[in-house]
């Protein structure tokens, strides 16, 4: 798999510009959905190297990252006289970056793709390391393949139009990358005020959580090992998430800031993180993203979708876990007593 390239983009037009001749091409096609059209298409389309490039769009939200919007992208692609050789944007939250990238990845057996994320979870997660794809059968992310953007050009001013909500969603994953990269920064993310936003201080601590996943990644691209570090929080969260879906659906960063406050409890249990550092996070989530209710009787369930996570090997509960800021341990494993201990915490907290 190629490089990718990762670039703060203070000055939209000659990033873009940049990014686009570097990857020849005949046509260029930008993806966008229905919302990323009205909001962010217009800060891209008058750019004169734009002039000429189909726009194609898929419904918004992650329950249109499904084979009838890839199938459609695909379709357009062809109507639209696409080769081997054009070149796609992805301008758009998570969804369309990975469904944009698993589209571009499969026409014609592989065209080359930008990705342009426009919310705050895509720019720090979803857009950068390779992983694309689409859901399918009732489960997230089933089918997909690696691949790499040519460029990952992340744009801050475009978040200004993003929802609280939105915000909330993806700064669980900053939240995450300071937990398993520097004291400093957790101690930033951890002060930040999210109800009045900074978007230029925002914008710095976004390229620093970037480069995060960016090192990780770099180090292990298809998770044999290390990038398991990035799983931190998902465990559980991946359960409550599911669960959630079952009653009231929640975005993915709260379900993960839910799984983080379960995980460091596990963490301080059974690999010595500090339990203050512990506390501080728990404050931090439970003023930002208040607490989906649920009751021991929710116990079986959470365990039995725990147990059927895909990063489970053997039939084990796999959990990333931390000794400190920044010290990952992979590959730990709890006993369902100690999963409903670190639920029951949730539960008081
Ligand atoms: N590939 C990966 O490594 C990876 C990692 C994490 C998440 N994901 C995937 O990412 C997706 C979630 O991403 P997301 O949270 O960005 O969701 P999303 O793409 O569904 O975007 C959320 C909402 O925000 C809107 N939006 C986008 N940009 C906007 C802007 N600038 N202003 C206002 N509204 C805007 C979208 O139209 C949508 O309604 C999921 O499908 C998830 O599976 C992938
Ligand atoms: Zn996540």
């Amino acid at each position: 798999m190629e490089k990718q390239k990762v670039i703060i983009a203070e000055l939209l037009e000659q990033t873009l510009a940049t990014a686009v001749s570097e990857c020849e091409h005949d046509r260029m096609f930008v993806l966008t959905d229905t919302t990323t059209r009205q909001l962010c298409l217009p800060r891209i389309a008058a750019f004169p190297f734009m002039q000429g490039a189909e726009v194609i769009t898929i419904g918004a939200t992650d329950q249109h990252k499904t084979l009838d919007s890839l199938s459609h992208v695909w379709t357009e692609l062809g109507r639209m006289g696409a080769t081997r050789h054009s070149l796609l944007i992805n301008l758009g939250g998570g969804m369309v970056t990975d469904l944009g990238g698993f589209a571009a990845s499969t026409f014609k057996r592989g065209i080359n793709y930008i990705n342009i994320p426009t919310t705050l979870l895509a720019m720090v997660d979803a857009s950068v390391g390779g992983k694309t794809g689409i859901n399918f059968g009732g489960l997230k992310n089933e089918i997909g393949v690696f691949s790499n953007a040519s460029s990952v050009i992340l744009h801050t001013p475009f978040l200004e139009t993003l929802d609280g909500e939105n915000i909330c969603s993806g700064y669980a994953e900053m939240l995450k990358h300071g937990l398993i990269g520097t004291e400093q920064a957790f101690a930033e993310l951890l002060t930040f005020d999210l109800d009045v936003i900074d978007y230029f201080h925002l914008s710095r601590m976004v390229a620093e959580s970037v480069k995060v996943k960016e090192r990780i990644v770099m180090e292990d691209p298809t998770e044999k090992g290390i990038r398991k570090a990035l799983n931190l929080g998902h465990t559980i969260g991946h359960a409550f998430e599911s669960l959630a879906l079952q009653r009231q659906p929640v975005l993915h960063g709260y379900a993960v800031a839910w799984g983080l406050i379960c995980e460091l409890y596990l963490s301080c249990v059974k690999t010595g993180f500090p339990t203050d550092k512990m506390r501080q996070t728990v404050r931090f989530i439970n003023k930002h993203y208040g607490r989906m209710a649920i009751t021991c009787n929710d116990y079986p369930v959470l365990l039995e979708l725990m147990t059927h996570d895909k990063k489970n090997v053997a039939g084990r509960i796999n959990f990333t876990l931390l000794g400190g800021i920044g010290d990952i341990r992979i590959n730990q494993t709890a006993t369902n007593d100690e999963i409903c201990e670190a639920l029951d915490f949730y539960r008081e907290g």
